[in-house]
């Protein structure tokens, strides 16, 4: 048992190692939006410019923001980490990409290499090349929750909130 527990240890931090040693990078949603913008793919790209999560880095200018701000001890908002760690999420490792907010990459993992066509028809090569997916409806509730989890003191209802943002490629 013990002897288990260590190979799981020594199993995962080569596997974080390797992960890490990636070079994955991120690529915007208009990269995306070439292949996932029509009825028959499921039109993952309107859905998502749609969507307040396209917006959530422009939300940091509302009014509304700088009273947040003044609760939270923040002067810039738009500027502040502690803000933009929910709101544009890829401030730090993609600054070009802040004012997209949460974009598809935050949920389904940079691009650069799985938005191949080749990779992408191939859902274990693209996995294997930085996509994200998600085994269960708790996985997906998870990724929700590290930011809607009490977000403003507002409560998350999972279900009717993944109906309002869900993109599924029809027949799936
Ligand atoms: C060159 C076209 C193309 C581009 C660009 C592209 N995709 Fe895809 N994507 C596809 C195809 C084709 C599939 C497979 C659809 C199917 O299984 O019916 C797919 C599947 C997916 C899936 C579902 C994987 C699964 O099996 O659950 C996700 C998630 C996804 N793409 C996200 C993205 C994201 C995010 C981007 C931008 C970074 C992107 N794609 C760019 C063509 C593309
Ligand atoms: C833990 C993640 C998180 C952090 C940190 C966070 N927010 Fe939010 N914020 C959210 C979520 C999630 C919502 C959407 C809540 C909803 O509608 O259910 C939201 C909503 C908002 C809205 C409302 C937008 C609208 O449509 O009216 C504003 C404004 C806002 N946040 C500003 C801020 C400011 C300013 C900060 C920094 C002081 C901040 N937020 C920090 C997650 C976060
Ligand atoms: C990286 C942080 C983050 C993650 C992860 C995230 N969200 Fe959000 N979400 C936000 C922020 C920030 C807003 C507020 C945007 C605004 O109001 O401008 C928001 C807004 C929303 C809204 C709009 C609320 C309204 O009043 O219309 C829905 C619905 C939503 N999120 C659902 C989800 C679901 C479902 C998931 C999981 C699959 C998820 N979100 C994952 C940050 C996140
Ligand atoms: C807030 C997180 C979030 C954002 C933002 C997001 N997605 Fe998704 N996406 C998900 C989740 C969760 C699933 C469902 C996974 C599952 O059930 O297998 C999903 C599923 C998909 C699928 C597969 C659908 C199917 O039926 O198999 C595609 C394709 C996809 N997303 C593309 C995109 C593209 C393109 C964007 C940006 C334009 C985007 N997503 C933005 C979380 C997100």
């Amino acid at each position: 048992m013990k002897k288990l527990i260590i190979f799981g240890l020594f199993g995962g931090i080569i596997l974080t190692i390797f992960l890490f040693c990636q070079n994955f990078t991120y690529v915007g949603a208009a990269k995306c939006a070439i292949c996932h913008r029509t009825e028959k793919q499921g039109q993952q790209y309107p859905l998502w410019e749609k969507s307040k999560h396209s917006t959530s880095f422009n939300a940091l200018s509302s009014p509304q923001a700088a009273i947040y701000a003044q609760g939270a001890g923040v002067t810039n908002p738009m500027e502040s980490p502690q803000c933009l760690k929910c709101h544009a999420p890829l401030f730090d490792k993609a600054a070009d990409l802040k004012n997209e907010g949460v974009t598809c990459e935050v949920c389904h993992g940079p691009g650069s290499e799985y938005r191949k066509l080749n990779i992408m028809k191939d859902r274990e090569l693209a996995v294997k090349n930085g996509l994200i997916v998600y085994p269960n409806e708790e996985a997906v509730k998870k990724q929700c929750l590290l930011c809607h989890a009490q977000a403003h003191g507002q409560t998350f209802d999972f279900a009717s909130s993944w109906e309002k943002i869900k993109h599924s490629i029809p027949g799936k």
